[in-house]
């Protein structure tokens, strides 16, 4: 008998579809256990929670695996932990990594300040160019990392190119893909060897935990497994509790803030009060037809820039009834916050201009309120400006 793969909304719902026991509970029970009772005498490996093998644990793995595509995957306890891990799995003293210049700022601190000291070398380029990643390789380049779609400036990257030279060349190919969450992209299916989230955002998606992971082939998370263990990174039973529970809404979440970004920034484009609008789904955006053949949606994340500048923002943001001025993304309520505050403050104001993300950028995550309210909300603050 052919069965046919259950699509994306059964697999985040199910996770792999094992026939349940009777009087099974339909919900998973939280394992708050540290540590399990071994079989005497037993040389398989013990069962503590730092290890990775708590039922919670390994129950959102399979689920996120299920859902990118992948062999396996490891929750960690935060997406820089994620991050981290990835790359020391694959990179050692002495190799060098070429890193997408548009990334965001925790994850360049990372590279810059701590692989240095590892003995790992960083490269940075603009990513759009596949020829600016040829220039950038060494004899010991190991490793290609990108984000996409990217923060702020929601560009989308072709990952097609990437991947063939990755593959040319014998490198690992990296993406941290949060923004889009498997729903909208699955960067396994265009070459990538090492997808990571924070599943911070949207994969638990209620602001509630703080959580990272890293999905690939088994031998790939075998090593960040063991990386894990060794660099303290295992996450808690009830934040992986929380995140199973995230991710049985995963599809419909991000099918709503697809619809909301398409309204959102729609209506945005028309107003004279935002001198430009980033979005992936507006005809205007410079990866537009990149998006529509790579995105199954064009996601919940919108930047604007004030036509007033740093002045018109703070005047707007002041304004917000409904929008809370919060930093992180992809949780059910409606945030906003100013890359030059947060995930760019470790720039400077040319560099952030340079960039593309001048002063007056704001950054709006998109919940699930109604659209309406939202652009009511919006359209209340820019009339105060
Ligand atoms: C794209 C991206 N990657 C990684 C991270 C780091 O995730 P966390 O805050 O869960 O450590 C963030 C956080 O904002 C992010 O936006």
């Amino acid at each position: 008998m052919v069965t046919k793969r259950p699509g994306l909304s059964t697999r985040a719902v199910h996770g792999d579809l094992v026939k349940r026991s009777e009087w099974a509970p339909i919900a998973d029970p939280i394992y708050q256990s540290s540590t399990f009772t071994n079989p005497i005498g037993s040389s398989a490996e013990v069962l503590y929670t730092r290890y990775g093998n708590n039922p919670n644990q390994i129950a959102i793995a399979k689920r996120l695996a299920a859902l990118e595509g992948a062999e396996a995957a490891v929750f960690v306890a935060s997406g820089m932990g994620a991050a981290a891990l990835a790359h020391l799995a694959v990179l050692r003293p002495g190799d060098h990594l070429v890193s997408s210049d548009w990334i965001y700022g925790g994850v360049r601190r990372l590279f810059r300040q701590e692989f240095g000291r590892l003995g790992i070398e960083v490269t940075f380029v603009s990513p759009v160019e596949t020829r600016n990643w040829k220039r950038a390789l060494r004899p010991n380049t190991r490793a290609i990392f990108v984000e996409t779609p990217t923060n702020p400036l929601m560009r989308v990257l072709d990952l097609e190119p990437l991947a063939t030279l990755s593959k040319a060349e014998g490198l690992a190919l990296i993406v941290d893909s949060t923004f889009a969450s498997p729903i909208n992209f699955r960067p396994l299916e265009y070459g990538a060897d090492i997808v990571i989230h924070s599943a911070t955002k949207y994969l638990n998606g209620h602001s509630d935990v703080i959580a990272g992971v890293v999905a690939g082939t088994e031998s790939l998370v075998e090593e960040v497994r063991k990386l894990m263990q060794v660099w303290g990174q295992a996450l808690d039973p009830m934040a992986a509790w929380l995140i199973e529970r995230g991710m049985k809404t995963l599809a419909v979440r991000v099918d709503r803030q697809n619809a909301t970004g398409m309204a959102v920034a729609s209506w945005a484009c028309t107003q004279p009060g935002f001198a430009a609008v980033h979005y992936p789904g507006l005809p205007s955006h410079p990866d537009h037809v990149t998006a529509r053949r790579v995105l199954a949606g064009f996601g919940g994340m919108i930047g604007v820039e004030l036509a007033g500048g740093a002045q018109a923002a703070d005047r707007f943001l002041r304004s917000l009834r409904l929008t809370a001025h919060a930093p992180s993304l992809g949780g059910v309520e409606t945030l906003v916050s100013e890359p030059r505050f947060t995930s760019h403050a470790s720039l400077t104001a040319e560099e952030r201009a340079q960039a593309g993300i001048p002063d007056g950028f704001l950054r709006f995550s998109l919940g699930l309120e109604d659209a309406d309210d939202i652009i009511g909300d919006f359209a209340h603050a820019l009339a105060q400006v």
